[in-house]
């Protein structure tokens, strides 16, 4: 649902911008027919563009020379990862970043990022040291007919790719969310197979270092987790995948390994039902899967508003998902990457339920029309506001701040878990400086 939401608001992004553009373009181009009535010796044009672009360089080098401002300090250093955030601090700062791109969180950082938000792609590059994955959401694995289909390489970006791999060691993980029948697939070996080929194939020809894979919530909803024999095939599918993977296949060319990173949710209750992924499972999968996606976020909803992901919630995922704290269960939390939302929600909370998922820029807009006062909500360690729109319907908004990133982090630390942010093109530049 966050997806269709955000789909809706950057196509209303896009087209607030292209209007922008086109109201834009009528005055340059005055500009530009006034200029080239003018008559233009050789004189003009060296002052033109020899002399006026000499002395706009020293100018801008004085005032803004290495020697001036151009290094910014840290988020920490500017004292801005804190409870008492004014709106006015979030406008002015959030797009200065820090000149040190160095990692300061130890743990794994698995970044999703998204072909509708083209934010992502530039903060995938810009911030490409911050990171350990890159997940692009690109593909689905798809039944057509009897056959299997790997769809989505419309949306690989070769030329992305290869910039990225200039600019630092993050691995490529594309998402592939298996969609296909899961009758077909899990009971029929040759099935399996091709579902495999496919997925190996795609890595080799495209150069990724693994795949992201989302099945569990469509076997969920295909009943596969009811049904005791079809839940232990499809665990046995991951793990005929992940070993396929790991040892780069039998047909492939090039034997290089890949990483399988394994999309969970986080349990309904402590009493797991079979829909959830519990600590049997990750055993089961721990020698085929290199890392766990686990989705903690959307905690509350329109019916019921609220934090996004309270961070004692998180912790008892944590604990619920690992129960006991051996040293078999400190391996395997290290292996899970807990999820953190970079977009907020913009609750209605008279007037009818209504709201939902806001990105960056929403929320900035939201802070310069209401200015609001911020409040930090201790229980869940995130930050909220409240405000009445035009019909004086009250609304909240929850959204992502310094503190309540760093205060997540802090706790993936506890547990030495790494972290997953969906998705990178929904949050704040400075957000990145404290990763
Ligand atoms: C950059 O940040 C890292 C991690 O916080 C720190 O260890 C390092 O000293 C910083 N480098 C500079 C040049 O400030």
């Amino acid at each position: 649902m966050a997806k269709k939401r955000d789909e809706l608001s950057t196509e209303r992004r896009k087209n607030s911008s292209k209007s922008r553009v086109r109201t834009d373009q009528p005055s340059n181009s005055a500009n530009s027919s006034s200029n080239s009535n003018l008559p233009l010796g050789p004189q003009n044009l060296i002052i033109i563009f020899i002399v006026i672009p000499a002395i706009s360089v020293i100018v801008y080098r004085t005032l803004y020379g290495p020697t001036a401002a151009t290094i910014v300090p840290s988020v920490y250093d500017r004292n801005l990862v804190k409870a008492e955030v004014k709106y006015q601090e979030i406008i002015a700062e959030h797009s200065r970043v820090s000149a040190n791109l160095s990692r300061t969180f130890q743990h794994s950082v698995l970044a999703y990022v998204t072909p509708w938000n083209s934010k992502g792609y530039e903060m995938a590059k810009e911030f490409n040291s911050k990171f350990t994955h890159i997940s692009p959401v690109w593909y689905d694995l798809k039944s057509q007919g009897a056959n299997l289909v790997l769809e989505g390489r419309h949306n690989a970006d070769k030329g992305w790719i290869s910039e990225l791999r200039k600019k630092g060691g993050a691995k490529i993980l594309p998402r592939v969310v298996l969609e296909a029948v899961p009758a077909y697939l899990l009971q029929k070996k040759k099935q399996r197979d091709k579902a495999i080929n496919l997925i190996m194939g795609e890595c080799s020809e495209m150069d990724f270092d693994g795949i992201v894979l989302e099945s569990w919530s469509r076997w969920a909803a295909y009943g596969v987790l009811r049904d005791p024999d079809m839940r232990k095939l499809a665990l046995n599918f991951i793990q005929e995948l992940g070993q396929a993977m790991h040892s780069g296949g039998l047909e492939m060319e090039s034997k290089k390994s890949l990483q399988l990173v394994y999309v969970i949710g986080p349990p309904h209750s402590e009493v797991l039902n079979e829909y959830d992924f519990g600590l049997e499972d990750l055993q089961a999968l721990s020698d085929a899967v290199d890392g766990y996606s686990l989705m903690t976020y959307d905690f509350s909803s329109p019916q019921n508003p609220g934090p996004n992901a309270p961070l004692k919630w998180i912790h008892s995922v944590m604990q619920v998902l690992l129960h006991g704290t051996d040293s078999s269960s400190q391996t395997l939390a290290q292996k899970i990457f807990i999820g953190l939302n970079f977009y907020g929600n913009d609750f209605a909370l008279s007037g009818g339920l209504g709201g939902g998922p806001i990105i960056g820029r929403e929320y900035l807009s939201l802070l310069e029309r209401h200015k609001p006062s911020l409040q930090w909500e201790t229980n869940s360690a995130e930050h909220f506001f409240v405000y009445s729109d035009d019909r004086n319907d009250q609304h909240v908004v929850f959204y992502p701040s310094l503190l309540s990133i760093a205060e997540r982090l802090r706790v993936a630390h506890t547990w030495r878990a790494g972290i997953s942010i969906w998705e990178i093109g929904q949050g704040l530049d400075y957000f990145f400086d404290i990763l």
